[in-house]
């Protein structure tokens, strides 16, 4: 079983053919078949089977697909503390959920990098499945995500995360100094897509109040719902820190709606925080620090928590 076979079989299960695996490692069909081939006839199992016209993994084929995405991971995590432990530079890779990468990670790595110019950064930025995904696999060494850790992964809250509910400016509700939840079941909700943890906030929220939204509009990242909500298209929930600008310059006001803001954390994610790369075990460090509260508080222009 060598590298380069585990890297081809985890790219057929990821493309679903030996053909999409072939065009995105860039090499021939016979030469994948030939390392699925290889590895079938090593565990003495089969790992494919016909699918209609096309392939799927056998049972066999998902437990050894998982396991590759881990060894690959965790190789690439060997290569990277060899060459750090010989002198190269500390190396550090993130992921984060979509709101945590747009606004919560930037200016704490702005600060952390003035501390720390020296690591080489890298920060994916996707939905859950990503996130959960790269941690798993070890591909990332850390991840920063609105969800508390489940099963599969460890963490920490590290940060306040709340949610209010904005509209455009001249909104009608906008001027009440409370709103009933009740009142907002008349209303367009924008909700982020399904596999958003903002999403899945909404949800619960609207749930928690009865509310049955007339119109429930799914609009796909947090940039679009806001100029969909600035210009009167629904209102919605979304995190402050998404919001802090367009509140700031009055595009979008806050309703005072009871039940909110909605108190949720921003948590940082690890499989084993007492293993992890030196670089990554102090940007964990820095995360839990008053100085990467303040970053955010500051870029936010909301208090510090
Ligand atoms: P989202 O992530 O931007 O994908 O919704 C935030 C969260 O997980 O709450």
């Amino acid at each position: 079983m060598t590298l380069g076979q585990l890297k081809t079989f985890v790219e057929v299960a990821r493309a679903g053919s030996i053909r999409g695996a072939a065009a995105a490692l860039v090499v021939t069909e016979p030469s994948v078949s030939a390392a699925v081939g290889a590895l079938s006839r090593e565990l003495a199992v089969d790992l494919l089977e016909r699918d209609g016209r096309g392939i799927r993994l056998t049972a066999a084929g998902e437990e050894l697909a998982h396991y590759a995405a881990e060894i690959l991971g965790l190789a690439d995590r060997a290569r990277r503390a060899a060459r750090e432990a010989a002198g190269g530079p500390p190396t550090l890779r993130l992921v984060a959920a979509t709101t945590a990468g747009e606004y919560v990670l930037p200016p704490i790595l702005a600060r952390f990098r003035e501390r720390h110019p020296e690591i080489d950064i890298s920060l994916e930025v996707g939905n859950r499945a990503l996130v959960m995904e790269q941690l798993v696999v070890r591909q990332a060494d850390l991840a920063v995500g609105g969800r508390p850790p489940s099963a599969d992964v460890r963490g920490e809250a590290f940060l306040d995360n709340m949610l209010v509910v904005v509209s455009r400016p001249d909104h009608p509700l906008g001027a009440r100094r409370a709103v009933d939840p009740s009142l907002l079941a008349g209303e367009t909700w924008l909700v982020r897509e399904p596999g958003s943890g903002t999403r899945e906030t909404s949800e619960e929220f609207l749930a928690g109040h009865g509310i049955t939204p007339r119109t429930l509009m799914t609009v796909g990242s947090n940039g679009a719902i806001k100029q969909a909500a600035a210009v009167g298209l629904g209102i919605t929930l979304l995190s402050e820190h998404a919001v802090a600008e367009e509140l700031a310059g009055e595009r979008l006001v806050s309703l005072r709606v009871r039940g909110t803001p909605v108190r949720r954390s921003w948590y940082a994610l690890y499989m084993d925080s007492t293993r992890l790369p030196r670089a990554a075990a102090s940007f964990l460090e820095f995360l839990r620090s008053a100085e990467a509260r303040r970053a955010v508080a500051r870029a936010a222009g909301v208090p510090a928590t």
